[in-house]
């Protein structure tokens, strides 16, 4: 019997998002500072098979339909194509990864083959000295080589991530989504979130949903796409009358909190019911010191009933949670 994944507010958790590792081979500026961040210490990182113990309990018993793969970078994960494998053996159980696609153009078939569905790569801009501003590495081209790979192998729709930052790439909005439609990629804009190691994070410098909306206004003609919204965080628009289409996630503007349906697995295994929660349920702690699965799935149950109804980012009492996007898991 399933035991959903339910909170105090009706919403059911039945998209896992598990991140890898909190390591990660770029150093994007709205993420990690250039050096000095403090990884996960190895033992507390879960094994593959706790990883997967885990990943089959939510599926298994907590209604888990959905199961995304992070990080910090997930393909620094060695075990990655295992992992895969056996999550998509549960059966029933849709894959994706989000990934940064460095190294993607050597794996991206190893990972179809082990059953991952989809992917969402992360790319803010298709001009290489922007790229390598803004990730601090130079590696424009091996991102470019990973997404036609990902296609090629079927890891389909593609979808591109971008976060636009003011003084950098917030005026490349329309040649971002002109390259991603003549590709086939779908692009979705994100709205940048209070999550940066080095919390930086400032609301006034924040490019607003609806500055993209301009600037893409300018040169396309965007109408809202027909499907219902549902769970997914995207607005999506058919661009210049379709098929090509375009999403803005404006999580921070018109914050989608109501629906959400996320719940999520840090590396060294703990449960978060949000990515702007203060609190985690220890589950590594609790399965080495010998749990059964049903003792763990309480636990998760019971840590999804302190799921407060939204971020309050734009409250003045909004305290950014104490581990960064790539500890959590985007
Ligand atoms: N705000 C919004 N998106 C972010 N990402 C990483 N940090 C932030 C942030 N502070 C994005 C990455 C990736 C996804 C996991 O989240 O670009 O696409
Ligand atoms: Fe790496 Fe993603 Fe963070 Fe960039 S945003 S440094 S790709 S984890």
């Amino acid at each position: 019997m399933v035991q959903p994944l339910e909170d105090l507010y009706g919403r059911v958790a039945t998209d896992l998002r598990v991140s890898l590792t909190d390591r990660c081979n770029l150093r994007c500026s709205y993420c990690m500072p250039a050096e000095g961040l403090e990884w996960l210490p190895d033992e507390a990182t879960l094994s593959d098979d706790e990883v997967v113990r885990l990943v089959t309990i939510g599926v298994r018993m907590l209604g888990v339909r959905e199961v995304r793969f992070t990080g910090g970078e997930p393909l620094v994960r060695r075990g990655l194509v295992d992992i895969i494998r056996r999550t998509h053996d549960l059966g029933g159980v849709e894959t994706s990864i989000t990934t940064n696609a460095l190294g993607l153009q050597r794996t991206a078939v190893a990972l179809r083959e082990a059953g991952l569905d989809r992917v969402n790569v992360s790319l803010d801009t298709v001009r290489s000295d922007t790229f390598a501003q803004i990730t601090r590495r130079d590696r424009f081209h091996d991102v470019v080589a990973g997404l036609a790979a990902a296609k090629g192998a079927g890891l389909g729709p593609v979808k591109v991530n971008a976060v636009l930052l003011r003084g950098v790439n917030d005026d490349q909005a329309p040649e971002l989504l002109r390259w991603c439609l003549e590709r086939g990629y779908e692009l979705r804009f994100i709205e940048q979130m209070p999550l940066d190691a080095q919390h930086a994070w400032n609301r006034t410098a924040m490019v607003t949903a609806e500055e993209i909306f301009a600037a893409l206004d300018r040169e396309f003609t965007l109408t809202p796409a027909v499907e219902p919204r549902g769970s997914d965080p995207a607005e999506l628009f058919l661009v210049d009358g379709g098929p090509g289409t375009v999403g803005v996630i404006a999580s921070v503007t018109r914050p989608f909190c109501g629906d959400c349906d996320r719940v999520r697995l840090t590396a060294d295994g703990q449960v978060r019911n949000c990515l702007f929660a203060r609190q985690e349920s220890d589950l590594r702690t609790a399965m080495r010191a010998g749990a059964s699965d049903q003792e763990l799935a309480d636990r998760w149950i019971v840590a999804m009933r302190g799921k407060l109804a939204g971020h309050g980012i734009d409250d003045p009492s909004f305290l950014q949670p104490d581990r960064p996007m790539s500890a959590i898991g985007g």
